[in-house]
């Protein structure tokens, strides 16, 4: 557990203009020095984009739909974040340092800050993009097929999962006012100029997901959306199963959606943060797992799930919202991307 003196450092430092938390940036040259290994599997995230979901999903096709074995460890302290940094504890890197070969770790880092030598063993050439109207075309494949397949067999992989900015804005918001080791993000109003100006810690959405996309044909990079996984887990735990190279029965991996789904992981004390000391995150002015509760309509016919996607319609104003479109459209003018904003 973290000590209290420990927790209330909550000042950013920037590196390169990102924001970041002071004992990260402190501990920069360490970072920075990280030696990837080919067969690294790095989970890739903007902050709140479903980093804990694709982990305990990563982590049940890891252990072959085991959930005793996904159950000895709380989820914090599964595959550590590269850039983690909270003296006297060890740091993301030694922990990564003393990992079995077949790592599997994490980062919030955008493309430009990653240790460099995550790109070293990757795809020799650069694989030309195909034309725009190909690439626009193309939904949300993934692209790493287009690399050399011996080449695939020799660099690190990159599971990449991108949330749309709107609930992605909503959920930091929560998770900022209940981490007691982040700035107070002040009023919603306040925060909202603050997310648009990538002035929150991991920096800007926009520049987050744009640059982690533009990389995905050059890269082994398996490029998953939030609002997908909501949508149909099972095709998208295949994805991942295939991509991690597992092949799992159809029962394991139905087991696999079960286990994973928000009902689940919310009341899970492995998965939803309630072990984490108030001192660092406190659940009473918000919890980890925010959204997602049955409801039966009055009526008695529906039992229906509200989730996770669409929440943002319940915090901006309709002038916030227009601004925020504006925004968008600017920052991610000329990107193939495409986000589903409520399901
Ligand atoms: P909300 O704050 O909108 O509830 P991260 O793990 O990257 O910090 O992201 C946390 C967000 O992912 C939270 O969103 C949390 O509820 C959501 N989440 C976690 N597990 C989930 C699951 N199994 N299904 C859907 N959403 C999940």
């Amino acid at each position: 557990a973290l000590t209290p003196e420990l927790s209330r450092q909550t000042k950013l430092k920037e590196v390169a203009g990102i924001p970041l938390q002071a004992p990260t940036v402190d501990n920069w040259s360490q970072i920075q020095t990280f030696k990837a290994k080919p067969d690294d599997l790095l989970i890739c995230t903007y902050p709140k984009s479903g980093t804990t979901w694709i982990q305990e999903i990563v982590d049940m096709i890891e252990q072959n739909g085991d959930v005793e074995k996904c159950r000895q460890v709380i989820i914090q302290q599964r595959p550590p974040y590269i850039e983690w940094a909270r003296p006297p504890q060890a740091s993301g890197v030694d922990k990564a340092n003393e990992m079995p070969a077949s790592r599997i770790l994490r980062t919030h880092l955008p493309t430009q800050l990653l240790p460099p030598s995550f790109w070293a063993n990757n795809c020799k050439e650069a694989v030309e993009l195909s034309n725009p109207q190909e690439d626009a075309a193309r939904t949300r494949t993934q692209n790493f097929a287009l690399c050399d397949p011996l080449t695939r067999l020799s660099s690190p992989k990159f599971l990449y999962v991108a949330r749309n900015a709107k609930d992605c804005m909503v959920s930091y918001y929560h998770f900022y006012r209940m981490s007691q080791v982040l700035p107070d993000p002040g009023t919603w109003n306040e925060y909202f100029e603050t997310f648009i100006n990538g002035k929150v810690s991991w920096g800007s959405w926009f520049d987050h997901v744009k640059g982690w996309w533009e990389i995905r044909d050059r890269y082994q990079i398996l490029f998953l959306f939030y609002e997908d996984i909501k949508k149909n887990p099972k095709q998208e735990i295949q994805k991942v199963m295939q991509f991690m190279g597992k092949n799992l029965d159809e029962e394991i991996v139905d087991k696999i959606v079960q286990e994973t789904s928000f009902e689940k992981m919310k009341n899970n004390p492995m998965t939803n943060h309630s072990t984490v000391p108030k001192s660092v995150l406190d659940q009473s002015i918000s919890p980890f797992m925010r959204k997602g509760w049955f409801g039966l309509f009055l009526d008695g016919t529906n039992l229906d799930y509200h989730g996770t996607v669409g929440d943002w319609k319940n915090h901006f104003t309709v002038a916030q919202n227009e601004r925020f479109d504006e925004i968008y459209k600017q920052k991610m003018c000329g990107t193939s991307l495409n986000f589903c904003m409520e399901l």
